[in-house]
């Protein structure tokens, strides 16, 4: 397994591997989750590059970007384990220059959810993973389900930008008491962490129900509501019933739907989704 941080050696490290490329964009911590798109990569692909890179400009000024947690070695030992061929590990001054001044924004899909409380987040995301596809030039690239609206944003910007690149979005992995996985949930308390199995609750509740013939979003996103507040630790910053592709509210009745949320615990804040 190679491991480059420079361009340079990015590049000459690139054109030995063999096609299909597959990349798997992360920030490192490395849990299940991720590994779970590694895997995915390896059965698909003749090679795989993993990218470990905590990307600033995706974080709001008030955010968690100087207590994200970071374990380079644990992580690369990971990958290792996963037969990955290359990892790329850029600093700051890799990826922004001194004098970098070009981003990328994506219009519609970054406006609802995630976008309205996390304001320029999707524009660091879209801008970095834009200079990884253009980097690594991927054939494939793997995202996780847990991220919903970056995967809508990815492919949007996919499609706007002409990538030659296959998006494959994979499940979401979840601890045994139904938490999704994140290295964000290193942040919470033993209690915080008890309380937090609420959010996969309420979804799979909502879920149910939306299977047992609930199709009213209100009712819906209600069902998801009343679950959360049996923990009150718990405080909603959304609860969402949204179309899966343009990420619009829904009312009335609904087909297919992508039931989000997003809440804060203490200071944690944590997302979760399932489709229905
Ligand atoms: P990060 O949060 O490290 O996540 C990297 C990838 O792992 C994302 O595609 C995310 O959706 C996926 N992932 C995280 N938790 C998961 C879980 N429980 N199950 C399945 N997949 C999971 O997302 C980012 O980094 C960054 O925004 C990035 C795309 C790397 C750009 O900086």
């Amino acid at each position: 397994m190679r491991v480059v941080e420079s361009l340079e050696e990015l590049w000459s490290g690139r054109v030995k591997l063999k096609g299909p490329v597959g990349l798997v964009p992360t920030m490192g911590y490395l849990h299940e989750g991720h590994l779970s798109l590694v895997k995915r990569a390896r059965q698909d692909c003749e090679s795989v590059v993993v990218s470990i890179y905590v990307n600033p400009s995706q974080f709001g000024p008030q955010e968690d970007l100087n207590k994200y947690p970071r374990d380079i070695k644990r992580d690369l030992g990971l990958l290792k384990d996963e037969n990955v061929d290359m990892v790329w590990v850029p600093t700051n001054e890799v990826i922004y220059p001194g004098d970098y001044q070009t981003w990328v924004t994506v219009e519609e899909v970054t406006r609802p959810l995630e976008g309205a409380m996390r304001p320029g987040h999707f524009r660091g995301v879209a801008t970095v993973v834009a200079k990884l596809f253009n980097a690594i030039q991927p054939h494939k690239a793997y995202f996780g389900q847990k991220d919903a609206q970056q995967s809508v944003v990815i492919r949007q910007m996919v499609r706007d930008l002409d990538y030659p690149i296959e998006i494959i979005v994979c499940p979401t992995l979840r601890e045994p008491d139904g938490l999704a996985m994140s290295s964000r949930n290193v942040y919470l308390s033993p209690d915080e962490r008890k309380s937090a199995a609420v959010l996969s609750r309420a979804l799979f509740r909502a879920r149910s129900a939306y299977e047992a013939g609930e199709q009213d979003a209100g009712h819906l996103r209600q069902l998801v509501v009343d679950t959360l507040a049996s923990e009150p630790v718990v405080k909603v910053q959304y609860v969402s019933c949204s179309d899966p592709v343009t990420l619009h509210e829904l009312e009335g009745d609904v087909r297919h739907a992508l039931l989000s949320l997003a809440v804060t615990i203490g200071k944690t804040r944590l997302i979760d989704n399932v489709i229905l």
